[in-house]
């Protein structure tokens, strides 16, 4: 029968066994799978994990410090990079949604291949990757969702990092790495995050990406999750999330007309990501949240709600 402690007990023996004294290098995302993927590698070694959390500027408002915080409270051996600057350069002028992704994915090995080198004879790589997420790169090969969208955190290593790779919660779903993750005490906040894609907020602010837009956009972002957090519809949520459209039209402000940027409100529900259906929201609580948006985010004059299903939308809007 599986339970979470016996899981853990064989994991980490087998981790130890496996890994014995050699180095680990590891690329925390903030994101439930990698912290789980994380701890569990703690104990199993200890400071020869070495975690690596990058900033690609694309997070939430305030995210990298916090999580950064949480890890460091965890005991994890973590090293947070700030690469923004390295991110906006590599998506300067880029408007097509794949090419953002390519252009994302290719910084990361980038920066991440840099902090690995610096981590003197290290071996092995260590994923989050679970058992939907194996299921789904086999089925992407030939099926359509390899051309739809490149999701770019599963796949091949690049050539240049020869590392053998561990990935501890291969043969897992999401809800039993929850279990194993609240097993070994990590923060509730950590276990009970929405999924948030690799490139961030990249593919939630349609057209090209500049560090204003992803400032404006983390506000709006802000609101809406606190907010469901503060109405207690945050975990009755599969994910949530606001888009910045290319899109201006008119308000008007005092006696001054405005032409200002519209942002779209997205919660959906689902299992697993593949099919999902937008969330009835009460009516009181996006009535609240507009409003909230439109008075506090400079620039923004106009909110809509997304109430559309996947298929055949998809969840992202890029
Ligand atoms: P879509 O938009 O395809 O999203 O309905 C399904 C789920 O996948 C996430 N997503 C991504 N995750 N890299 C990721 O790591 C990506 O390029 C990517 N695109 C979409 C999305 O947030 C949702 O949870």
């Amino acid at each position: 029968d599986w339970t979470p402690t016996s899981f853990i007990e064989e994991t980490v023996e087998a981790l130890q066994e496996k890994i014995g004294d050699g180095k680990v290098i590891l690329g925390l995302s903030g994101g439930v799978d990698s912290s789980v993927a994380a701890m569990l590698l703690h104990q199993a070694i200890g400071r020869n994990l070495y975690c690596i959390f990058v900033n690609n500027g694309l997070l939430r408002k305030d995210e990298f410090p916090q999580v950064l915080d949480q890890y460091e409270g965890m005991g994890l051996n973590v090293k947070g990079v700030d690469a923004t600057a390295r991110f906006m350069e590599a998506l300067k002028d880029e408007a097509d949604p794949e090419k953002k992704r390519k252009a994302i994915g290719r910084t990361f090995i980038e920066v991440f291949d840099d902090e690995a080198t610096a981590v003197d004879g290290a071996e092995f790589l260590a994923q989050g990757t679970i058992y939907p997420d194996v299921i789904e790169s086999v089925s992407a090969t030939g099926g359509p969702s390899a051309t739809i969208k490149s999701h770019h955190n599963v796949g091949g290593l690049p050539d240049f990092m020869k590392l053998k790779v561990v990935e501890p919660l291969k043969a897992l779903f999401k809800d039993e790495v929850r279990r194993v993750g609240r097993s070994m005490n990590m923060p509730e906040d950590i276990l009970g995050r929405h999924p948030f894609p690799g490139p961030g907020l990249a593919i939630r602010i349609l057209g090209d990406v500049t560090l204003e837009k992803v400032k404006m956009l983390q506000e709006v972002d802000a609101i809406f999750i606190n907010n469901l957090k503060k109405w207690e519809l945050y975990d009755r949520v599969w994910q949530a999330g606001a888009m910045l459209l290319p899109v201006n039209s008119v308000g008007v402000m005092g006696d001054e007309r405005t032409y200002e940027k519209c942002v779209a409100l997205r919660a959906v529900e689902s299992t697993d990501g593949m099919t999902a259906d937008w969330v009835n929201l009460p009516y009181e609580f996006l009535q609240a949240t507009s409003n909230e948006i439109i008075n506090k985010v400079k620039g923004v004059n106009r909110v809509v709600y997304d109430i559309s299903s996947k298929p055949p939308a998809t969840i992202e809007w890029e």
